[in-house]
């Protein structure tokens, strides 16, 4: 079987962002269960606010279908995501809005899995904006969303100097949702 290729990103660019944070955990978690991890930061793919005008005229933006390859290319995808008033980025929400503009193939919501993870200061862990991405690609995309996901509360203090997750519990969580990834990533990978 081939080794599933896993691309990492999250919906905020903040320096300091805890989401880069929970992403990073994830790249190496991925990394230590030999998987073909690749990260990237929406920072190199800057899209103007979608409208429809621009669209008319020019089509997607040639980040977006760099993008789009780019998820085509993998067969699994983590998206760690803040929560803003309970719903997802904007930065995050523009940018899945014109890849799933990119009308050339491949579908990169379609024929590949994807797993979902926040992180917040507060005590919900971006809860409500998972409810929010998963409904975007489920119900929007048709895209095949793990029913398991991580929400990190208090995320500030979360994460330790080596960069993972400091309870124990959590760990294990995240651990567990990655093993999934891989194992349905796989059947992508065949
Ligand atoms: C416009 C805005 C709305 C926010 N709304 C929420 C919210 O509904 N729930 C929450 O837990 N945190 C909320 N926050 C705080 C974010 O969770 C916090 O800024 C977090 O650090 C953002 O993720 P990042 O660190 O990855 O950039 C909000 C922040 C902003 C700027």
């Amino acid at each position: 079987m081939a080794n599933p290729r896993i691309l990492v990103f999250a919906g905020s660019i903040r320096a300091g962002s805890l989401n880069q944070k929970l992403a990073m955990a994830v790249v190496k978690e991925l990394a230590l269960l030999d998987a073909a991890v690749m990260h990237v930061s929406l920072a190199d793919y800057p899209m103007p606010i979608y409208d429809g005008d621009l669209e008319a005229q020019s089509g997607p933006p040639e980040n977006a279908q760099k993008l789009q390859r780019l998820m085509g290319e993998h067969h699994g995808i983590f998206i760690a995501s803040p929560e803003y008033n309970a719903g997802v980025t904007p930065l995050l929400k523009n940018t899945i809005d014109w890849v799933s503009r990119c009308k050339v193939p491949p579908n990169p919501y379609k024929d590949r899995v994807f797993a979902i993870g926040g992180a917040s200061p507060g005590g919900l862990g971006a809860y409500r904006g998972l409810m929010m991405l998963r409904q975007s690609l489920t119900l929007g995309l048709g895209a095949t969303v793990l029913p398991e996901q991580i929400a990190v509360s208090r995320a500030s203090d979360a994460f330790g100097d080596n960069g993972a997750l400091k309870d124990e519990t959590q760990a294990k969580q995240l651990r567990s949702l990655l093993a999934r990834l891989l194992d349905e990533a796989s059947r992508y990978a065949r």
